[in-house]
């Protein structure tokens, strides 16, 4: 006998020690042909389970599309998750329950060996591949076979379709070069900057040297040619902090873009776009928490660190006759990763 070789319990000679297992006992699929039965379709059932699931999955994501609220995104992503996480489920308890209930059911011991074979026992383990694959009786099982491809071909379907749906949509580059900020009310000097997410307007008095505040346009999303509100939000979020006018450079051209001191620059990072809102208070530095690009907000944002290529734009600011901060402005350029603008 060959070190690779295996040999089958009955088989097995004498100078292996008989850990003292109890004799085989034959399960009930094997010896009654109707639990055989009753157990494949138990796995057919668990496979349409499957199946129901991913359907379900892809379903519930046309059913609930991404609408105005947080609330209609989740629904969509919930349905997608639990299509997944069921169609999964349903195919490992499948794949379970098919091989304890109706594979072969041979005891096989495997002596201890090298750990690389030679040829033969190369083409040995192939031969014992494919007569693992003749044990699985999936030949004899039509009704099992048929389900299973169906499963394993729908089961991805929740992970893939977003994937795809994100390649598809009208994509236009060119939204990126505006965001809600040159968009003013009727009759207004400007937006009136808002705290998130309360929408309160902010007082030029209210801002306090060494404060900062995060910032969005008051009723973001209500005006004309706004797309919806967590659109405009993430493009035109902006952080607001107040400095001692003599801490700040301000380069030519520059000058009527801050008030006293208070000055906004975009929180979209210029690397990859993550949020930025690590503010330094002493420093007046703002980190961003992906790699660590620092930006000097008394420098006009200009990087200090890490991989960004260019300063966060900055939103030129101003009040209104009663006191309140207006973007009397879009940002001067366009706001984040630095490769949107160079595409067009
Ligand atoms: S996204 Fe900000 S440093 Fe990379």
């Amino acid at each position: 006998m060959s070190e690779r070789e295996v040999v089958h319990h009955d088989e097995v000679p004498d100078r292996f020690e008989n850990p003292g297992l109890e004799p085989h006992r034959h399960r009930q699929s094997d010896v009654d042909p109707r639990a055989a039965k009753r157990a494949e379709l138990q796995v057919v059932g668990l496979l349409l389970l499957s199946i129901l699931a991913a359907i379900g999955g892809v379903a519930g994501y046309f059913l609930f599309p991404a609408g105005e609220t947080l609330g209609q995104i989740r629904l969509g992503n919930t349905a997608l998750g639990l299509g997944l996480g069921l169609g999964m489920l349903g195919i490992g308890l499948a794949a379970v329950h098919w091989a304890k209930a109706l594979m072969n059911d041979t005891e096989q011991i495997e002596m201890r060996h090298e750990l690389r074979g030679d040829d033969a026992a190369r083409a040995g383990a192939v031969d014992k591949l494919q007569a693992g694959i003749a044990d699985a009786n999936v030949a004899r099982r039509p009704l099992i076979k048929g389900a299973l491809a169906g499963a394993l071909a729908l089961a991805p379907l929740p992970f893939v379709l977003p994937l795809v749906g994100n390649l598809t949509p009208d994509w236009d580059i060119t939204r990126f070069r505006y965001t809600a900020w040159r968009n003013k009310p009727s009759g207004a000097a400007g937006r009136r900057l808002a705290i998130d997410p309360t929408n309160e307007p902010i007082r030029a008095a209210d801002v306090t040297i060494g404060s900062a505040f995060h910032v969005i346009p008051q009723d973001l999303g209500d005006l004309p040619g706004e797309d919806h509100f967590l659109n405009e939000k993430a493009k035109a979020v902006v952080l607001l902090v107040r400095m001692h006018p003599d801490e700040m450079k301000v380069s030519p051209g520059r000058e009527d873009w801050s008030y006293h001191g208070i000055v906004a620059y975009s929180k979209v990072c210029t690397h990859v776009g993550c949020p930025v809102a690590l503010y330094e208070q002493n420093t007046k530095h703002l980190l961003c928490p992906c790699h660590q690009s620092t930006f000097d907000l008394a420098d006009e944002a200009r990087v200090i660190f890490g991989p960004a290529d260019r300063a966060l734009p900055q939103l030129p600011i101003s009040v209104d006759e009663e006191g309140y901060l207006i973007a009397k402005s879009d940002f001067h350029e366009p706001v984040g990763p630095s490769f949107w603008e160079r595409l067009k």
